[in-house]
């Protein structure tokens, strides 16, 4: 019998045991810390997969176990994810993956981000007014960027993987002809977002019953019209999606809708390998998404503050420690509103942000006992380099790990659940809202509360800045440790933090690190998000320094994480959000 665990049937036991379940921002289901629930990585001395949902892992693990490379395994997990979680497992959005190489030695940084479409403009967004309009921005066909996921995972695969693209294709292709079984949590999901869904009849088609009824749990999802396009790409490759049939219908669509992508568009789409961006903590060296993922560089930013600190003697989530935790992360999206953005189109300061010596400023600047206000708190950068003389909400994560030492850490995402809720009508999958990534109007927030700049101002050919934030990390001896990474929007470079903080700094194992309760700050809005089990003495102590806390807790992310022991690996899928499954190799 395969070692499996979904978090709905294992999971959680200690800390502050509470149950209780939110609806979160995406539109997602989402359980918290639920009271039947252990913590107990799944462990293998093969390989793994975990993922947000349980058929994908397993289809991840059944490639693994058919002697395919954790390259193979992911791409075929990304590609079953786009069948079994519609919202965010997608075609028709983008992402990025790093891969480590275990002959190699070697990481790589594949972005497969969304590109505006060649008639985009930096005004598209704003109404006559000169405000931006929301709406267009958030729900419209104009807000699709054009698609990466299609090129990035066959990218992938040619590059490092083992298989076919018809082997590795194969499974999504029959969940999607044959159907699968509806989980509670698409149920739930789906039902949420009815209301957007129906308003665009190939949505309504594809994902609800023919009278517009939601799937119950246990009800069989068939997609044709998704199964064609799969096969498509099965036989012809990236030339089934980004020309012919798929492609026409992708442009007939945005006719349809007034949306943007052209043919050019699509036969223009390019997937970049990037240097990953890389730092340390302490003994530990990681390597993630550089720009145009904002992820990387501010995930290693505030590593660099807080190892100014010593976090461990303070106490994991008491207020000291989260005092500095939430002082870093303000530093941190500063720089983030002004200087990060496309490093095709923009120059992106990355050494400066990530060295040790500004971080070193900072946290000279950061009072252990006193909160500053984010009104006084400035992109830093300019001041620092001038003083100094002498000298960057939903998506999926998926990890995948091979009995050879090869590691995916894989992002990708349609930004909103179910994207822009547009689904392109023939072809059975649903478009990203991606545009909205972009910074609409100097100053705007855009979904996420995030403000930025002319550095993410929108044009032509451009990617959005993301928050992504796939990471790998790596021992003294450069012997790779821990994969993770998560949905959440602008919250996932600081769950990430708390991820690598939770297992590096507070020595938690991997299920541990993955259920603690974890805070969130951007800069702006000035305000600190908690989950339940933060207690209510330090939410009172920060008040007491100073900081503006959220009057009402929520679920931040859902991260997908495997780690690496003396010889065997442990994997953690996040008990936030239903269905999730680490699902081990068993031969
Ligand atoms: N769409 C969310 C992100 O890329 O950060």
């Amino acid at each position: 019998m395969k070692i499996k665990a979904t978090v709905t049937s294992i999971m959680i036991g200690f800390l502050a045991i509470v149950s209780s379940s939110t609806i979160g921002a995406d539109g997602a289901h989402t359980t918290f810390l639920d009271k039947n629930a252990r913590f107990h990585p799944v462990v293998s001395q093969l390989g793994m997969v975990v993922s947000q949902e349980t058929i994908a892992s397993q289809v991840g693990a059944d490639i693994l176990e058919a002697g395919g490379n954790a390259i193979d395994a992911a791409v075929a997990t990304g590609f079953a994810l786009a069948v079994t979680l519609p919202r965010a497992g997608n075609l028709g959005g983008g992402g990025f993956m790093m891969v480590y190489l275990a002959k190699e030695n070697k990481t790589i940084a594949i972005d497969y981000r969304e590109m505006a479409p060649l008639s985009a403009n930096k005004d598209m967004f704003l109404d006559q007014n000169g405000d931006v309009d929301n709406a267009k921005a958030r729900f419209s066909a104009q807000s699709s960027g054009v698609p990466g996921t299609v090129a990035g995972l066959l990218h992938a695969l040619d590059n490092y993987g083992s298989m076919s693209v018809s082997e590795v294709l194969k499974p999504a292709i029959k969940l999607a002809s044959k159907g699968f079984k509806v989980n509670h949590d698409l149920s739930d999901s789906l039902l949420l977002s009815s209301k957007r869904l129906h308003k665009h009849k190939a949505s309504k088609d594809y994902f609800y019953k023919a009278e517009g009824d939601y799937y119950l749990p246990g009800d069989v999802l068939v997609q044709s019209d998704l199964s064609s396009t799969l096969n498509r790409i099965s036989k012809q490759g990236g030339s089934g999606f980004y020309k012919g049939k798929t492609a026409e219908l992708i442009v007939k669509q945005m006719h349809r809708s007034a949306g943007l992508i052209s043919l050019q568009d699509l036969a223009n789409y390019k997937v970049v390998e990037r240097e990953p961006v890389c730092g340390s903590y302490r003994s530990i060296s990681l390597c993630a998404m550089p720009p145009p993922s904002s992820g990387g560089v501010h995930l290693i930013q505030m590593l660099n503050i807080l190892e100014n600190y010593n976090l461990a003697k303070l106490g994991h989530n008491n207020a000291a420690s989260i005092h500095l935790l939430i002082e870093g992360m303000r530093s941190a999206y500063a720089d983030r509103s002004l200087y990060l953005g496309d490093p095709d189109f923009t120059p992106v300061p990355v050494q400066k942000i990530i060295s040790k010596s500004y971080a070193k400023a900072i946290s000279e600047q950061i009072n252990p006992h006193k909160a500053r206000r984010s009104k006084d708190v400035y992109p830093g950068l300019d001041s620092w380099v001038t003083s100094q003389s002498n000298e960057s909400e939903e998506t999926t994560h998926f990890s995948t790990w091979d009995k050879h030492g090869n590691i995916v850490s894989n992002t990708y995402t349609l930004n909103f659940a179910y994207g822009s809720g547009i689904a392109v009508e023939g072809a059975g999958f649903l478009l990203n809202n991606e545009m909205d990534d972009f910074s609409a109007k100097p100053g705007s927030a855009n979904g996420y509360g995030l403000i930025g700049g002319t550095a993410n101002a929108i044009q032509p050919k451009k990617r959005p800045l993301s928050s992504m934030t796939p990471t790998i990390l790596f021992d003294a001896n450069n012997k790779p440790i821990l994969a993770t990474g998560s949905p959440g929007g602008s919250t996932i470079i600081t769950i990430v933090l708390q991820i690598i903080l939770n297992w590096a700094e507070f020595g938690m194992g991997i299920a541990e690190a993955t259920a603690a309760p974890r805070i969130h700050h951007q800069w702006l809005p000035d305000e600190v998000y908690y989950e339940k089990g933060i207690s209510q003495d330090t939410l009172s102590l920060l008040r007491s320094m100073g900081h503006s806390i959220q009057p009402k807790s929520r679920v931040l992310g859902s991260t997908q994480s495997i780690a690496a022991k003396e010889n065997y690996l442990e994997g953690s899928a996040d008990p936030r959000r239903q269905g999730a499954a680490a699902i081990s190799q068993n031969n």
